[in-house]
């Protein structure tokens, strides 16, 4: 069954390239990125797994536990971490799930069988201090991720766990906020004395910190 936003991540025990991880235990209180790739010594999956581990201070800063997942077993990954270092220039930093039962996979819903009904599709699920499942993100096999992107949300999710605030299209970390609707123009003044009214829904107010 498909996992929805407020869903308890499913825990599992998996080998890895860093070896046995207890899913829930290694998040422990920080927040989580689970993310698939279709197969090992693939293109595509090459240049973003290179890239993730570039990312990793920024997942650190975060407080973001970083994992990848493919069907392939752990002894292919780690014969590919070699490729990925000599040709994206960074050490794999991060570990990575073997899912040659596909046990995980299932329990994620990553094979999509209409797409392809052995290998995982690229998904992503941000996963926060709760255990609770907070994005999802389908990509196909051909496109690559922005995991700058993924970076943008986790700030907005951070920050809007704190605040009663929403972040508003395009929003980067630094923008104005909106104030969320359910707080009346009282509270909000008390909040964001400075907040401004565009309309009597949409209420801007500089980023709290
Ligand atoms: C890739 O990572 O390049 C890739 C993987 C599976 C299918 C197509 C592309």
């Amino acid at each position: 069954m498909a996992i929805r936003l407020g869903d308890i991540a499913p825990d599992f025990t998996a080998d890895t390239t860093e070896g046995t991880v207890r899913f829930h235990e290694y998040l422990g209180d920080s927040w989580g990125v689970l993310f698939s790739h279709p197969k090992d010594f693939t293109p595509v999956c090459t240049t973003e797994l290179g890239q993730v581990a570039k990312l990793k201070p920024e997942f650190d800063k975060r407080n973001v536990k970083v994992i990848g997942l493919s069907v392939d077993p752990v002894e292919d990954h780690h014969r590919w971490k070699g490729d990925i270092e000599e040709t994206q220039g960074t050490k794999l930093n991060y570990p990575l799930i073997g899912d040659p039962d596909r046990s995980i996979s299932e329990a994620y819903d990553m094979i999509h069988p209409n797409a392809n009904d052995t290998l995982t599709v690229r998904s992503v699920f941000i996963i926060g201090p709760d255990k609770k499942v907070k994005l999802t993100i389908t990509y196909p096999a051909s496109t690559g991720r922005n995991f700058d992107e993924i970076l943008r949300v986790i700030d907005s999710l951070q920050l809007t766990a704190k605040h009663s605030v929403a972040t508003p299209v395009n929003w980067k970390d630094g923008d104005d906020v909106i104030i969320v609707p359910s707080l009346s123009d009282e509270e909000a003044r008390k909040r964001f004395p400075e907040f401004e009214t565009i309309k009597p829904y949409l209420r801007v107010t500089k980023q709290p910190r």
